[in-house]
């Protein structure tokens, strides 16, 4: 097994010192429109590279529109699902839940018949709306990245940022349950708006505690990274801390 396992945007893997930790549980958290299916993507499409299979559950409704928005970022899905590397699974969270329970399933078959090693759900956040009980919703979560991590996978969690499931994903207590955070975020700098990310925790490993900005550029080569990290943001101590109205301009006023 590597050591660490390359997310596909090679200066977030320094952030990372060297990358993702095998069979870890990694939460991506930012407000819609941020970069998160992107960022899934990314970190599939390296394992495609790595000759790591991988699977991207989608709980969205339509499934062309993910199609679409990846070709317009120049990746043809459906050619990397023809590899055999890529698997791209619509679901809905209540199948999902019972898939991954049950040694039987379709799921857990073609994640052994493939040998998937990656797994990115996006997002978790439709979880929420399967129980208003915030002990349920901790095990659900529970019973998600533990069986996720039963079955060896290391799994990149996608969490939508709004205002009324960040509430009700903190009631699951989430942020407890994984191994390493990674916050993405609009802020608004000097009076432009910029794309920012920083690794808010990683259990077990030494990681960049800096604000990054970052870019989201298409390319035309299959394997270039669709992200781009720019240097840490200088001079901005307490950017995210402080989640002040008026440098957020997402609709998330605090994480605290
Ligand atoms: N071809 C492209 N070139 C540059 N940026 C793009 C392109 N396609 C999409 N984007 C950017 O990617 C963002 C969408 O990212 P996405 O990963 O879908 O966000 P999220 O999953 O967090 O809602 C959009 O805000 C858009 O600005
Ligand atoms: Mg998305």
């Amino acid at each position: 097994m590597p050591e660490r396992l390359t997310s596909g945007i090679p200066a977030f893997d320094e952030m990372l010192r060297g990358g993702f930790v095998p069979e870890s549980a990694i939460l991506l958290r930012g407000a819609p429109g941020t970069g998160k299916t992107t960022f899934a993507f990314q970190y599939l499409i390296e394992g495609l590279r790595q000759n790591q299979p991988g699977m991207m559950v989608s709980f969205e409704e339509f499934p062309e529109s993910l199609y679409r928005d990846a070709a317009s970022l120049g990746w043809d899905l459906k050619a990397f699902e023809q590899t055999g590397l890529l698997h791209i699974m619509f679901t809905s969270p209540e199948v999902f839940l019972h898939s991954l329970a049950s040694p039987e399933s379709s799921l857990i078959r073609r994640l052994h018949d493939h040998n998937i090693q990656r797994i990115a759900l996006d997002s978790l956040t439709h979880f929420t709306r399967l129980t208003t009980n915030t002990h349920e919703l901790r095990d659900i979560y529970n019973r998600i990245i533990n069986g996720v991590r039963r079955e060896q996978l290391t799994g990149l969690y996608l969490g939508e940022e709004m205002r009324s499931d960040f509430t009700v994903d903190e009631k699951g207590r989430l942020s407890f349950i994984v191994d390493c955070i990674v916050l993405l975020r609009y802020l608004e700098i000097d009076s432009a708006i910029q794309r920012a990310i920083t690794v808010l925790k990683m259990r077990s490993s030494d990681h960049d505690k800096q604000i990054h900005s970052f870019n989201i550029e298409d390319k035309t080569a299959p394997h270039d990274p669709r992200i781009h990290i720019g240097p840490p943001l200088q001079g901005k101590a307490g950017l995210l801390a402080g989640l002040t109205e008026r440098r957020i301009i997402s609709n998330v006023r605090s994480t605290q």
